[in-house]
Order: structure tokens, then C-alpha cells, then sequence
């Protein structure tokens, strides 16, 4: 059976993914490997670890010791990495932890497959990288030829990680694979991110913060599509290449909103508050996954209008988990995000 690491595996997609493949019976062995960040969450993944199939580790991709002691130990020769410093709003708080993470976490992970060995090490990356499109003009699409042009420090530091992923390549020959996918949404979301956030505001009665005037535009799929990609790449992607992964499923925010609010009985006038906008805000992102189709056959399952269903009612049946999370440091961060600004 494959060894596979898996990098920020209690966090939203990390957790979802290996979800995914303990519940379809993939013939692969899991050692996930997460620092339990503010966002990490071994809730997210306590029912589906097991000694056999499914090991937890806690650790920082950072600690090249650790790092190589687990390779040797499990005898990895396969990698998804998705740990990361995730969220725009924060990375303009303070950039600090994005850099460590996601660049020097990112290089020490090429560099112990580089030297103890690696058949398959996949990126997961963003559509940021890219920067934001013109928001008239709906024939721009970012494709995997669209230069680089990152606009946040979150999506700075991933484009430096996947600069290292591209010279790993070039250099050392490692197989690498690169996805770069737009917006998820689905269940184990962390609610700091609009979706989550919205829905959790609107449960415990409180307003949702729109930033701006709500114009701007993401492409939205659903979580399980993205594991799902992520899969495919992994086991028949070429490597040396980038596969972008979308929804195709343009919506401003305040679509979004507006179905959030639909969803949930809430009047927007009641629910609504227009609040300062993210400085440097992208304005639109939009994936050509047209590569990914033609080359690998992957294309999403999910319809947006049944999947955001689906998810908001995880929330409805999970608050004791979300509860837990807006407590805390959660509390410090929304006060310095929404009320003092
Ligand atoms: P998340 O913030 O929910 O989870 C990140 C996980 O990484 C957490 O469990 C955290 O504890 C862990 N982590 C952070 N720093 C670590 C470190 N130094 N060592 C070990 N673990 C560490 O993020 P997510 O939304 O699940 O995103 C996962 C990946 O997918 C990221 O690389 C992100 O850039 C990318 N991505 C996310 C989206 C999206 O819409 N959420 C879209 C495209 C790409
Ligand atoms: O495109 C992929 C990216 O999607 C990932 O790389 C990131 O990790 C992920 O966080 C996400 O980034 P966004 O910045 O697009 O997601 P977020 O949920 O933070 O915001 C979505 C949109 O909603 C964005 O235009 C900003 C807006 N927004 C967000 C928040 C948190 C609001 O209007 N109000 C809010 O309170």
C-alpha cells in the first residue's frame, strides 16, 4: 500500500480530502501531518484516525528534524501539501506567519523529497497567484499560462511556494504537480472566510459584513470537487505541470449573500452591513479549467444551489463544533477585524 503524507489535514480541505479517501476505500496509507494552528482542528479529523490507515501527527511542516524522521519512519514516497497560512485578512494583519509557513514550510518539504526521495509531491495552490481580472470583460480567464501577479501577502507567499515547486522541478528533476483552484465552501470551514462566516452570523443572530460594495466576483466550488481534483491530478497528472482547478460558477458577493440570506429566511435589509473594504481587495478570479478536463477528465459534481444547501445545514447540525471555534482568539480577531476598524 502507498504511504502518503498529507500536510494540514485538520484543516478545511486537508480534512475534507483525507475524508474522501477513507470513505471510498483508496488503497493508500495516510500520515497526516498538522501544527493544530487556530485554524487546525483534530476535531475535524478524530473520527477517521486509526493506527493502520490513518495516522495524526502533530508537528510543524517547518521542522525539517521532524520532517525527515516521519519520512524514514513511514517511508513516505508520496505528498499532497496543504498546510498553510490560509486567509487574505489576515496575511494584511501581520505577514509574518504566511512567510514562515507557507515559503519556508514549502521549501523544507522539496527539500527532504529531494533528498530522501519522492515519487509524487503535489502543490495545492490557489487561483491568487494569478491576481484579480477585469471584472467587464467575462472572456478573461485566468489559465495556467496567465502570468503571476499576486495582490495580498497570503497570495505572495504562495506564489513564492509554487516558484520553489516550479525550480524543484527544473533543477532536481523531483516530480511535482501544481494545482491552483478557486474558492471552496462546504462542511469543516473554518468561519473567519465569507461563507462560514455568514452563516454563522446569521445562526447566532449577529449581521453579516459585506466589505465594500459586494461587486467583487469569486468562482465557487464545492470542497469535495476540489478533493476529488486533487486525487486525479495526484494519480495521473504529468509532472513538472499546473492543472487549474474551478467551478466554473462565477458569483459577486452579494449573490452569494443574497442566497445565504434566501437559504436561511433573513431579509437583507435587516442582515446586511456594508463595511469597510479589504484594502488591495481582488476583484474578480475566474478559472479556465479547461486542461484539467481535457487532459485528466476531471470535471465538479456539485451544483452550487443543492451543495450551499447541504452546507449550511452542516452548520445548523454542527454548532457545537463552530461554537467552540468562535470563542477565544476568534473573539480578538473579529474585534480587530469588524468592530475597530
Ligand atoms: P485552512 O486554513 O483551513 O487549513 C490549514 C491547515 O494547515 C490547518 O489545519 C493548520 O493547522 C495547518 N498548518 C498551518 N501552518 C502549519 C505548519 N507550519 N505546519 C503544519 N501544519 C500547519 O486552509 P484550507 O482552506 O483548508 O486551505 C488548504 C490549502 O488549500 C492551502 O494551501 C490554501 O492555500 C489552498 N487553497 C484554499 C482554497 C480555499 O478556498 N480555502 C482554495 C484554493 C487553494
Ligand atoms: O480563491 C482561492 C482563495 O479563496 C484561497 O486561496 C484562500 O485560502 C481562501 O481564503 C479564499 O480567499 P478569499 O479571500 O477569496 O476568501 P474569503 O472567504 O476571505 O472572501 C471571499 C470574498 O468575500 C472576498 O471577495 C472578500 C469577501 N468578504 C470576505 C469576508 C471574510 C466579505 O465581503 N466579508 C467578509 O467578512
Amino acid at each position: 500500500m502507498r504511504t502518503t503524507l498529507v500536510t494540514g489535514s485538520a484543516g478545511f480541505i486537508g480534512s475534507n480530502f483525507v475524508r474522501m479517501l477513507r470513505g471510498r476505500n483508496e488503497p493508500v496509507r495516510v500520515i497526516c501531518l498538522d501544527k493544530l494552528t487556530y485554524c487546525g482542528n483534530l476535531a475535524n479529523v478524530a473520527d477517521i484516525v486509526d493506527k493502520d490507515r490513518v495516522v495524526f501527527v502533530r508537528g510543524d511542516i517547518c521542522d525539517a528534524a521532524l520532517v525527515a524522521e516521519l519520512w524514514k519512519q513511514y517511508d513516505i514516497r508520496e505528498v499532497v501539501h496543504f498546510a498553510a497560512e490560509s486567509h487574505v485578512d489576515r496575511s494584511i494583519l501581520d505577514s509574518g506567519p504566511f512567510v514562515q509557513t507557507n515559503i519556508v514550510g514549502t521549501q523544507v518539504l522539496l527539500d527532504t523529497a529531494r533528498k530522501l526521495g519522492c515519487d509524487r509531491y503535489l502543490q495545492v495552490s490557489t487561483d491568487e497567484v494569478y491576481g484579480s481580472l477585469p471584472e467587464h470583460d467575462k472572456s478573461a480567464m485566468f489559465t495556467e499560462e496567465t502570468p503571476l501577479a499576486p495582490n495580498s501577502p497570503y497570495s505572495a507567499s504562495k506564489t513564492a511556494a509554487d516558484c520553489m515547486v516550479r525550480a524543484y522541478f527544473h533543477t532536481f528533476g523531483l516530480p511535482v504537480l501544481t494545482t491552483r483552484c478557486s474558492n471552496n465552501y462546504g462542511p469543516y470551514h473554518f468561519p473567519e472566510k465569507m461563507i462560514p462566516l455568514f452563516v454563522t452570523n446569521l445562526m447566532e443572530g449577529k449581521k453579516v459584513p459585506l466589505y465594500g460594495d459586494g461587486m467583487n466576483i469569486r468562482d465557487w466550488l464545492y470542497v469535495v470537487d476540489h478533493c476529488d481534483a486533487i486525487w486525479t491530478v495526484l494519480n495521473k497528472g504529468k509532472p513538472g505541470e499546473v492543472y487549474n482547478i474551478g467551478g466554473n460558477n462565477e458569483m459577486t458577493n452579494r449573490e452569494v449573500t443574497e442566497i445565504v440570506l434566501r437559504e436561511m429566511g433573513k431579509p437583507w435589509d435587516q442582515w446586511v452591513q456594508y463595511v469597510k473594504d479589504r484594502p488591495g481587495h481582488d476583484r474578480r478570479y475566474a478559472i479556465d479549467a479547461s486542461k484539467i478536463r481535457r487532459e485528466l477528465g476531471w470535471e465538479p459534481k456539485y451544483r452550487f444551489d443543492t451543495a450551499i444547501r447541504q452546507t449550511i445545514q452542516w452548520y445548523k447540525d454542527n454548532e457545537t463544533w463552530w461554537r467552540a471555534i468562535k470563542s477565544g482568539e476568534y473573539l480578538t480577531y473579529y474585534e480587530k477585524q469588524y468592530v475597530s476598524r
